[in-house]
């Protein structure tokens, strides 16, 4: 038996990066999964190439931040498969700004995706799962841990994800559901995310960016992908059965 045999997991934000290593870490242990993300090619592309090698994966384009749109993913996951056991709410957005040239558009831009995203996926998932159990992942990040002085909206929105996790899965045990709700927070890993923040500034100041942050990590380098997904993967599988409303720092000791 594998460690999530057949259950039916959603992950949003899966056309590439850590989403797209959680479906890969979700299918390798015998999941059903469906990613969703705004990149359409991407994620045709990446399921192409999953189904090729037989796994049994579906895309479908959805705005996390769209209420409309959770319900017609989870309507059509259900249709597929009958039902979904896991919901991994992953997709997210950073862009670099000081407080002081952050503008109102951009901070409301990141919390509708980074925390209203993670909220209506919440919510989507436990009306579906309250009947017959399930597990909610919820990625935080140490942002929503520790300040970081250029990315004021990004700590916001995950230090609400962190929170708002907690208060969910609080909710869920003492109603009786079945269903466990926590949240994972990674470093700073390898993805287009981390890289296209770096590229934005200018050369000499991304060069010290990196080597500042690179100091500040007791392990000496960024996470890979896959590192950050076997926490996703524990969080999801049924080993993890006394875990709710917890968060699991996978951050090289960063924050330690
Ligand atoms: N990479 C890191 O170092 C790191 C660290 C901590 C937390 N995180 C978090 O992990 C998650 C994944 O990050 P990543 O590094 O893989 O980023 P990424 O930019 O590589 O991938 C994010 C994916 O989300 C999708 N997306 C963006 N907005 C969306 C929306 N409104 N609806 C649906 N999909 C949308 C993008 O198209 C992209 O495919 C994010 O929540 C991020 O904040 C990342």
């Amino acid at each position: 038996m594998k460690r999530v045999q057949d259950k039916i997991c959603l992950v949003t934000g899966g056309a590439r990066g850590l989403g797209l290593a959680a479906a890969e870490a979700l299918l390798a242990e015998g999941a059903k999964v469906m990613i969703t993300d705004l990149d359409q090619a991407a994620g045709e592309t990446e399921v192409a190439r999953l189904r090729k090698l037989g796994f049994a994966i579906r895309f479908m384009v959805q705005d996390v931040s769209s209420e409309e749109q959770w319900d017609q993913t989870l309507e059509q996951t259900a249709h597929i498969w009958g039902g979904v056991d896991v919901v991994v709410n992953n997709a997210g957005v950073a862009a670099l700004a000081d407080v002081e040239k952050e503008s109102l558009k951009h901070w409301k831009a990141t919390l509708s995706v980074n925390l209203d995203g993670v909220f209506l996926g919440t919510q989507a998932g436990i009306a579906r799962m309250k009947s017959r159990g399930g597990s909610i992942v919820n990625i935080a990040s140490i942002e929503g841990l520790i300040g970081e002085p250029l990315i004021p909206a990004y700590n916001a929105s995950k230090g609400g994800v962190r929170l708002f996790t907690k208060s969910a899965a609080i909710h869920c045990a003492r109603a009786g559901y079945k269903i466990r709700i926590n949240s994972v927070c990674p470093g700073f890993a390898e993805t287009q995310m981390v890289g296209a923040a770096v590229a934005s500034l200018p050369p000499d100041e991304a060069k010290v960016f990196v080597e500042r942050t690179l100091a500040r990590i007791p392990m000496g380098r960024f996470a890979r992908p896959d590192e950050i997904a076997k926490a996703v993967l524990f969080l999801a599988s049924d080993e993890s059965s006394y875990m709710t409303g917890s968060d699991l720092v996978v951050d090289g000791g960063m924050t330690a």
